[in-house]
Order: structure tokens, then C-alpha cells, then sequence
């Protein structure tokens, strides 16, 4: 029979439902609206976004892949990691170029999304039979400074997940991950970089809709978890282009006016026809911002390297000797 890893669990399903309470209630009396990204990601959410990184439209995983592809043997020499750390992991698919690579007796992945990790921990684990895999539910806002993986250790965030935060998030963010990761780990950060707004908006508007039902899936999380009644059709799935902010943003802009009910919460709340709500945004780099803030944060650069077409970058940094 398979082994199926046991999750370590720093995020308890009380916890996860008052910070839904917590974060539906600001977010949707607030204005404008705002829902946060990480409340996409129940089973039905994780595998939407899986069906997005197959989509032709969306190239950041193919990219983020052919990097990690060419650069693996590199991040091996100069990390010689034990342990790998993996931050917002969703599925590892791409995870096991860098556990195919390194000396690894150790991977820790971490993600909100409780399940399907564990399904993915169950599936790395039996095609890695000498690697020891330690799943981890956490809440990287609230858990990453509890999350560890021991000495040697190599911390990674792929994906362009580290987009997903404001600015402010993300600055706190790494300045956590810099703790984490010791004073002889190091850090491996997969952002996506700015381009074309057309191929932008595209990648988050696909043909089939796969996005766009990604994005509804927050109103379908509130409903099946506070016993709401929206009605996601209802809601049009909007992606567009901040040239100042330079992200993408994803909005649900309800198609007439709605009354929704949250019983969980006590609450009703209005929608006036066309009215939008923030779901995410997707911040894209240039690669002097990323070495800049990584730098903030007390890292130094080892490498930053990206696609032959410059689309996506993969950063190694170390800690800043002090
Ligand atoms: N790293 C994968 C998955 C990216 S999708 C890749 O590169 O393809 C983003 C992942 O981050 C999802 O699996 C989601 O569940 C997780 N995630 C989002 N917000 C999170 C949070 N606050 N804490 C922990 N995991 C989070
Ligand atoms: C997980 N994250 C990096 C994805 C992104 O591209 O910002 C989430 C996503 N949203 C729409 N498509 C994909």
C-alpha cells in the first residue's frame, strides 16, 4: 500500500475558517470590495490552477520550467541542500526538477490548500522512495516563521506566487523567509517579469474560460464554507493591466445587482450591477526591483536567470553576511 505522508498541521480548520470569517467580513464591507487571493485554493481551486499551468495562454510555468530545467545542476553546486523547503507548493509537479537534481534526504512541502498537499506529498513520496517528505499546512501569512526543515537548507517559492502579495505583504514576507532560512541556507524565488500587456491580460483571460472559473471559485468557497448564496454566474471575471502598479488584476464584476446572504457571518451584502471586486493581484517585475527588495530583506544575489525570451526569472540568494 502507498504511504501517504501525515501533514504537520500549523493551520488548524478552526483557525482556517475564522481567518475566512476574518477576511470575508473586511473584505466585502469594505470599498471597493476585495476578496484575498489564498481562498481560491480549496481541492477544486488547486486543481483549476493546475489546469491553468497547461493552458497555451498561461507561459509562466512552462517558462519557470525551462529554467529550472537548464539551471538545476547550477542551484545543486552552489546549494548542496539537504533539506528543500518548498513555499505554496500546490502539486510539486515542477518541484521534481530540483528533487531529481539535489542531494536532497529531506523535501517540506507547504501550502494552505490541506488536501490536495497531502495528495501531492502522497504522490512525490512514492516516486522518491529514499526521500523523507514532511507536508506542512500553514498559512504562510500567519505560520513561516514555525515552518522548518533543518540544517542546509534550501527555501524555494515558485510559480511568481510572490506577485499574488502587495507590496507590503511581500516585503514582510521576505524578510521572514530570511529568517527561516539561517545564516547558511539560501533562497530560490520564482517572479514573473513585465511584458507586453496584451500577452499579460491574455495569460489571465484564457479562450476557455479556465481562469475565469478559477476566479469564481472564491464565491463558491464562501458559499459551501459560510453557507452563502451566491450565485457565480453572476459575476464576470475581469483581468486587467495596472501600467503604475505594473500587475494584473482579477475582478469579479456582478452582472446585475445582488443581494448576498452570509449567514456564518450575519451579514448581507449589496452588489450594484457592474460593481467590481478585487481578487488578486499579480504583480510582474523587473529584475532590479527583485534584487532590490531581496536585498532589503538581508539577501544577497548568487544569480538571477531567466528564459531565452525573458519571460519569467528564477533568483538565487544567499543571506548577507553580517
Ligand atoms: N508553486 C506551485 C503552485 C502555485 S499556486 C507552482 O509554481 O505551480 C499558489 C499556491 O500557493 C497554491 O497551492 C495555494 O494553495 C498556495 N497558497 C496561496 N496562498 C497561501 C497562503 N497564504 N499560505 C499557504 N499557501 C498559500
Ligand atoms: C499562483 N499565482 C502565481 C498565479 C498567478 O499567475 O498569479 C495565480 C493565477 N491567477 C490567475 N491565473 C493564475
Amino acid at each position: 500500500m502507498e504511504a501517504r505522508p501525515t501533514p504537520e498541521i500549523l493551520l488548524e480548520p478552526g483557525a482556517l475558517d475564522a481567518a475566512l470569517r476574518a477576511d470575508v467580513r473586511a473584505g466585502l464591507t469594505a470599498t471597493p470590495k476585495t476578496l484575498p487571493p489564498k481562498w481560491f485554493y480549496d481541492d477544486r481551486g488547486s486543481a483549476l490552477f493546475d489546469e491553468i499551468t497547461r493552458l497555451e495562454e498561461y507561459y509562466p510555468t512552462r517558462r519557470e520550467r525551462a529554467i529550472l530545467v537548464e539551471r538545476a545542476p547550477e542551484i545543486a553546486t552552489l546549494t548542496g541542500a539537504r533539506t528543500l523547503v518548498e513555499l505554496g507548493a500546490g502539486s510539486g509537479e515542477k518541484t521534481r526538477i530540483l528533487l531529481d537534481a539535489l542531494p536532497l534526504d529531506t523535501y517540506v512541502p507547504v501550502d494552505v490548500s490541506g488536501e490536495f498537499l497531502a495528495d501531492a506529498a502522497t504522490k512525490i513520496a512514492a516516486d522518491y522512495p529514499g526521500l523523507t517528505v514532511r507536508p506542512v499546512v500553514a498559512d504562510l501569512e500567519e505560520h513561516l516563521a514555525e515552518v522548518s526543515g533543518g540544517p542546509a537548507e534550501l527555501v524555494v517559492f515558485l510559480g511568481g506566487t510572490i506577485g499574488n502579495m502587495v507590496p507590503e505583504e511581500r516585503a514582510a514576507f521576505l524578510a521572514t523567509v530570511r529568517s527561516l532560512v539561517g545564516d547558511d541556507g539560501a533562497f530560490l524565488l520564482g517572479a514573473d517579469l513585465v511584458k507586453d500587456p496584451e500577452r499579460l491580460v491574455r495569460a489571465y483571460d484564457d479562450a476557455r474560460g479556465v481562469t475565469a472559473e478559477f476566479n469564481r471559485n472564491v464565491l463558491s468557497v464562501i458559499n459551501a464554507r459560510l453557507g452563502a448564496d451566491f450565485n457565480p454566474k453572476e459575476f464576470e471575471h475581469v483581468a486587467v493591466w495596472d501600467p503604475v502598479e505594473e500587475w494584473i488584476e482579477m475582478r469579479l464584476r456582478a452582472r446585475s445587482a445582488q443581494t448576498v446572504r452570509i449567514p456564518a457571518l450575519d451579514l448581507t451584502v449589496e452588489f450594484a450591477e457592474g460593481e467590481e471586486t478585487r481578487t488578486e493581484i499579480s504583480a510582474k517585475f523587473r529584475p532590479e526591483r527583485i534584487k532590490e527588495e531581496l536585498t532589503v530583506a538581508g539577501f544577497g544575489i548568487r544569480a538571477l536567470w531567466t528564459d531565452p525570451d525573458g519571460d519569467f526569472s528564477l533568483t538565487l540568494a544567499v543571506p548577507t553576511s553580517v
